[in-house]
């Protein structure tokens, strides 16, 4: 062919290729043909969300004025729709309205707070959720969620942690993604489907002191390694919408942060959906002491493209003026209405503006509730249990005690607006019904509430205790002590529970300990008191039964954890994945066992803490069962890696116990030697099976040079050459490790 044949054929090629495209996205045709027709103040308006105020004369002018473009927090499928109707009907160009709430865990049947989901290490757990949830809220006419929270979290103190995945940025990946599957279904277009939010962009998780709000200071190789993942999963898995953070990192409020939302979000990872700022975040520019006024906090966001404004009133204010004067471009104008108008057209909001008005909400359907409690049986971790004393074999008369016996709104837990405590089913319920023909049940609450500190209560509870075979004691948090701007610096049992527990124990009875709580608590002494502890971190509507089937045997505990749990408060922050300090400490005791006028040489030089030692009370992924598992040594498919090459990890897992059961084979590395320090572990994949009882199964990871990459010294992400471990274990701290390099 001569050059200009081959000029005239790559001509046609380009164009053929430039109209497929072209013909392949009529969405962004539709999106610029209604851009070219906006004015000013309409695009203004796209960028602008109100919180509900039903039908009062300010929303109703706000909307025919073409002035917002979402409304959060309105929850009635009729009002939703005269809204709608006027956004539809009266404005020029007739763009619907997106209305958003925050639904977390659920929207009728509250499900486990995330945490929860997270502790079931089962992703499917998750996604039925998050599901359940948009089949819920669509029905109210609510297409957009602020979930999933994809923070990773690793300071209980902070109350949010409980609307997290915990500590690791993988597990957080895996449960973020699952629930964005849930939430947004199979197709976001479909009226049964929510628009997820991965929030909050980015590193609230790392707030100083675990108080909300607070300052970060992280190292840009920090927060690739560790904040950062969950959110590139979340785009994998298409989540529609972000949310930025109120936190500062490294003194940038993260809603005036172009670094996190134009160079990472929108350049690095070709980001297409909308970023909307968390509620007044950009207003709070001005306290944070970023901004003057609050025509500059919406300069400052605008310029970092944030998309929508949450509540701040900045944008409708002065968005215009700014765009006039020339300080913002209208093209960053143009690009955030695009993504608006692009999220629009994926919920397919031009085809079906309104919501269909049900006369009977599908809300608690037996499908519903189904797996609301399997979700909470998955999510409670075992923690201790000394001669097997759970599930509960040989006892006739049970004492359950506690103020978390029967508290129908506090097991719901956290960030639940719309759940109904009416409809939670509690412990002292569901064991009456389930257990009480078979059992002898004795109730007494003893606590009212969590924090209560009455003696009297306890000596109730105890008299209940003696009448007994054994107690079970639901102890915990009421759920108003987790959750946003709950953060505490004491995270031991609240009021007298722990007395409780004491005093229960001296009755002689075995006493099984039912923590229901919105974070990891310090619950060593407890912990050491009681015969067994069953850790559920709020449970949702269903945690009574699922509580109950754990306790008597009908269902087996499966459940890890996703966070550490400390000894102490002054641990903190205290995860698996930490650097190993050129002086490791290992199997440090206690400051009581140091004997009096030791030198200051006899107790060793290495990283730990005097009063605490060098472990945390339960390390991140433990979690045992009534069965028991063995782990065969690990198997290599080679010794040597390199370039793309895939190393299969093998490990043959044997159920040795008695019944059948769940068990989370957890797969880590350690790089040994990198340009940087690296984790003494990470979690790189996992898998839950079920073993029958004496079953044996092959479990068998692939692990490839991508879960080996780090960023390195050169600030690239990339597997460095040398030796790593792999373990296959049932949790972070055992398990032995096998060698292979990569080269
Ligand atoms: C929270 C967000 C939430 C928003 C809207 C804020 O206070 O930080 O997570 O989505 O409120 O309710």
């Amino acid at each position: 062919m001569t050059t200009k044949k081959i000029f005239i054929f790559g001509m046609i090629v380009f164009s053929h290729l430039l109209s497929f495209s072209q013909q392949k996205d009529p969405t962004e045709k539709k999106i610029d043909e209604l851009l070219s027709k906006m004015t000013l103040d309409e695009k203004i308006g796209q960028m602008n969300q109100l919180t509900g105020l039903g039908l009062s004369d300010d929303m109703v002018s706000s909307i025919r004025g073409g002035k917002v473009g979402s409304i959060l927090n309105e929850i009635d499928a009729k009002t939703v729709n005269k809204l709608q109707r006027i956004a539809v009907e009266e404005t020029r160009l007739g763009i619907p309205l997106v209305f958003a709430r925050d639904v977390i865990h659920g929207f009728k049947t509250i499900f486990p707070i995330p945490l929860g989901q997270a502790a079931s290490w089962n992703p499917q757990v998750a996604e039925n959720g998050a599901r359940v949830a948009a089949i819920e809220a669509s029905a109210a006419g609510i297409r957009w969620t602020f979930a999933p929270m994809i923070d990773v979290s690793r300071d209980p103190r902070w109350g949010r942690i409980a609307e997290s995945c915990g500590e690791d940025p993988y597990l957080t990946s895996v449960i973020g993604a699952a629930m964005i599957k849930g939430f947004q279904g199979n197709d976001l277009s479909s009226q049964t489907s929510m628009a997820a939010c991965a929030k909050h962009f980015a590193a609230y998780g790392a707030s100083e002191s675990g108080k909300d709000y607070n300052t970060t200071w992280i190292p840009e190789l920090q927060l690739r390694e560790v904040y950062f993942p969950p959110f590139e999963a979340a785009i994998k898995a298409n989540a529609a919408t972000f949310m930025c953070s109120f936190n500062d990192i490294n003194g940038v409020p993260s809603s005036g942060s172009k670094f996190l939302n134009y160079d990472v979000l929108r350049k690095e990872w070709k980001y297409d959906g909308v970023l909307v700022s968390d509620w007044e975040s950009i207003g709070q520019m001005i306290p944070h002491g970023f901004s003057a006024d609050l025509k500059d906090a919406a300069l400052i966001a605008a310029n970092a493209y944030v998309d929508m404004d949450m509540m701040s009133f900045a944008y409708i204010n002065y968005l215009k003026d700014l765009v006039n004067s020339g300080n913002v471009s209208e093209a960053i104008v143009d690009d955030a209405v695009r993504n608006i108008l692009r999220l629009k057209f994926r919920l397919g909001l031009f085809d079906n503006p309104y919501t269909p008005e049900y006369d009977e909400l599908p809300f608690y359907t037996d499908d519903a509730l189904q797996k609301a409690k399997h979700a909470a049986i998955e999510s409670a971790v075992l923690l201790k249990n000394d001669k097997n004393v759970l599930p509960l074999n040989g006892v006739k008369t049970v004492a359950v005690v506690g103020p978390l016996l029967d508290s129908q709104a506090d097991q719901l837990g956290t960030w639940c607006f719309d759940g109904e405590p009416a409809h939670s089913v509690t412990p002292l319920t569901a064991i009456k019904k389930e257990y009480g023909k078979k059992y002898n049940i004795v109730a007494e609450k003893g606590l009212t509430y969590s924090r209560d500190k009455s003696a009297e209560g306890i000596k109730k509870a105890v008299e209940a205790a003696q009448k007994a075979d054994v107690v079970v004691a639901f102890v915990g948090e009421e759920s108003v002590l987790s959750g946003e701007a709950r953060s505490r610096a004491d995270i031991s049992l609240p009021g007298a529970q722990g007395e409780l527990i004491s005093a229960l124990k001296a009755t002689g009875k075995p006493v099984v300990m039912v923590v229901m709580a919105g974070r990891p608590l310090t619950i060593g002494n407890e912990v050491s008191t009681a015969d067994a502890v069953l850790f559920s971190f709020h449970g949702g509507i269903m945690a009574g039964p699922a509580l109950a089937d754990l306790i008597f045997g009908e269902a087996v505990p499966s459940g890890k954890l996703p966070v550490t749990i400390p000894r102490m408060v002054g641990q903190i922050p205290v995860y698996y994945a930490h650097k190993n300090t050129g002086r490791p400490a290992n199997n440090i005791d206690l400051i009581d066992d140091i004997p009096v006028g030791a030198l200051q040489t006899s107790i060793g030089f290495t990283s730990y803490h005097l009063d605490a030692g060098d472990k945390p009370l339960f390390p991140f992924g433990f979690g045992l069962s009534y069965a028991t598992f063995d782990y065969s040594d690990v198997r290599l498919s080679k010794n040597t890696i390199s370039g793309n090459e895939t190393l299969t990890v093998e490990c043959d897992v044997t159920n040795s116990g008695k019944i059948d059961a769940q068990e989370v084979v957890q797969l880590y590395i350690r790089d040994k030697v990198g340009s940087l320090v690296r984790p003494v572990r990470e979690l790189k994949d996992f898998q839950k099976i079920t073993l029958k009882s004496g079953e044996t199964k092959t479990v068998k990871f692939e692990l490839t040079n991508e879960q080996l990459a780090f960023w390195n010294a050169d600030k690239v992400k990339r597997a460095e050459a040398g030796e790593f471990q792999v373990w296959v274990s049932t949790d972070s701290q055992s398990g032995t490790p096998v060698s292979f390099w990569y080269k």
